[in-house]
């Protein structure tokens, strides 16, 4: 299934969305907006924006805190990626030059400081105070991450520290983005825990199809085929007694595209 096809009952606020995104990515400032406009030229897949609204959807009504929750996340992947790319010095990006090969290290990661920066300010609404302090914690448990990733060179890669790297990489701000768009219409604590372990196992499930996608790194494919089954598992189970709608399903749906995807 594709993900246009999947996120039909969001569309109207997905075409919003990246009307508001292209309004993000510029800055008065030439040499950052010429970075900005290239970045927002190569549109990435949405999955995390699509999992705010998604979320927001299937237990209330999208409003404007979804909406910040969404542009949110997206700005903190983009700024990653930004970052990723530059440690991994990796040339290439959604099919073209990645940003620290097209205009340098140094730029490269000013450009991620400046849509993290961004960002903050974005979410720095009093209504948004939970939401902040969720992805905030999220953003911290990235950087901690990738600094446990460079050292595992070093040592065995056990299953435990692959599922520990994994999940602090990819998973956590997926499930950051379900928490905030729960939070966003007002859900309540035990539903809110719901969406949270259904991103958090919907994000090791992407992050294992992404190491299977890569495969240039043994250990990482043989742990991801063998435990992606239990994780799908896990992330459907997290769905049960929840509203079983059109938005439910495109939740699952998402989540058969995570484990199945070729792209
Ligand atoms: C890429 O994420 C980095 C990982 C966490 C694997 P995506 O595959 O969601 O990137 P885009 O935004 O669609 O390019
Ligand atoms: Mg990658």
């Amino acid at each position: 299934m594709k993900i246009t096809d999947i996120t039909r009952c969001i569309a109207p606020e997905l075409q919003q969305f990246e009307l508001e995104l292209k309004g993000i990515f510029s800055s008065p400032s030439e040499p950052m907006n010429e970075i900005m406009q290239y970045l927002a030229e190569s549109q990435g897949k949405r999955i995390r924006p699509i999992l705010v609204f998604l979320s927001a959807k299937l237990l209330g009504e999208v409003n404007a805190s979804t909406f910040r929750s969404a542009l949110f996340v997206e700005m903190i992947h983009s700024a990653t990626l930004l970052h990723d790319d530059v440690v991994d010095g990796d040339s290439e990006r959604r099919g073209r030059a990645s940003a620290n090969a097209k205009f340098g290290n140094h730029n490269a990661i000013l450009a991620g400081d400046f849509l993290f920066a961004k960002a903050i300010k974005l979410i720095a609404n009093p209504a948004d105070h939970q939401i902040m302090e969720e992805m905030l914690q999220t953003a911290n448990a990235m950087s901690e991450g990738e600094l446990i990733q460079s050292e595992a060179p070093n040592s065995k890669l056990t299953e435990e520290k692959y599922l520990d790297i994994i999940t602090r990489k990819t998973a956590m701000l997926m499930r950051s983005s379900c928490v905030s768009g729960a939070l966003s219409v007002g859900a309540e604590e035990a539903i809110v825990k719901r969406m949270a372990d259904f991103g958090l196992n919907l994000g090791i499930v992407f992050q294992m199809r992404d190491d299977m996608l890569d495969n240039d790194q043994p250990e990482c494919v043989e742990y991801a085929k063998q435990l992606i089954p239990d994780y799908r598992l896990k992330a459907l189970k997290s769905l049960e007694g929840l509203p079983e709608t059109e938005t439910s399903q495109a939740l699952k749906d998402l989540l058969a595209f995570c484990a199945e995807r070729k792209y």
